[in-house]
């Protein structure tokens, strides 16, 4: 599971700096899709899969001080392990909505991804799959090295 946001996301209003004396509030929330948006200094700017104002709950976290661990929300955002790693390049909403319609979870709550199982492998099978074996979908059919 690859977390994707944890904690709670700043909103307008909420104060711009954390420097003592600094009164300056969020003046507006900007979505970051292209990476080529311009901010003002007052300006929150966030990810798409993020909601201004939403607390998604506390990361896992170990104090080795005092051998305690905290467990990870259920309500923080994550990514199912396959998904996560064919999502890091098939990004399309219909990709995505393809992989979440077969088990996987690509920014769902931890709650989402742990009540359903990726189906992924039964389709996407490696190079022994014999029922997918040289015909695409196995990954080695639509990703050959050699
Ligand atoms: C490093 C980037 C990358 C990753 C990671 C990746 N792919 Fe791909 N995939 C591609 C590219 C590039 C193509 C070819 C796209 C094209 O020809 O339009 C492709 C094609 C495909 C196709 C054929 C799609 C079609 O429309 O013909 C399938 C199926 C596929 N990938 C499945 C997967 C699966 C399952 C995973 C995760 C296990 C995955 N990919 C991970 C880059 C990637
Ligand atoms: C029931 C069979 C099946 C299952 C289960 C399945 N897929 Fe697919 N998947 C397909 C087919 C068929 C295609 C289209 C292949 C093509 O176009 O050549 C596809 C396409 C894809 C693509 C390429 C889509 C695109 O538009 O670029 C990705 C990525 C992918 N699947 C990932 C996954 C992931 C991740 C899972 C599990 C969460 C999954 N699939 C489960 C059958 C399946």
């Amino acid at each position: 599971m690859t977390t994707a946001a944890n904690g709670a996301i700043k909103k307008v209003g909420d104060p711009a700096s954390t420097t003592a004396g600094d009164t300056r509030t969020i003046a507006s929330v900007k979505v970051a899709t292209t990476g080529t948006e311009v901010f003002d200094a007052l300006n929150l700017a966030i990810s798409p899969f993020v909601t201004a104002g939403v607390d998604y709950g506390a990361a896992f976290a170990f104090n080795a001080n005092t051998g305690v661990t905290t467990a990870a929300a259920a309500t923080n955002l994550v990514l199912s392990p396959i998904s996560a790693a064919c999502s890091g390049c098939h990004d399309t909403n219909v990709a995505k909505e393809h992989m979440k319609s077969n088990g996987g979870t690509v920014f769902g709550t931890r709650t989402e991804a742990l009540g359903k199982t990726e189906q992924c492998l039964v389709c996407h099978g490696p190079a022994n799959n014999a029922l997918f074996n040289e015909t695409p979908p196995a990954i080695k059919t639509v990703h050959r090295w050699w």
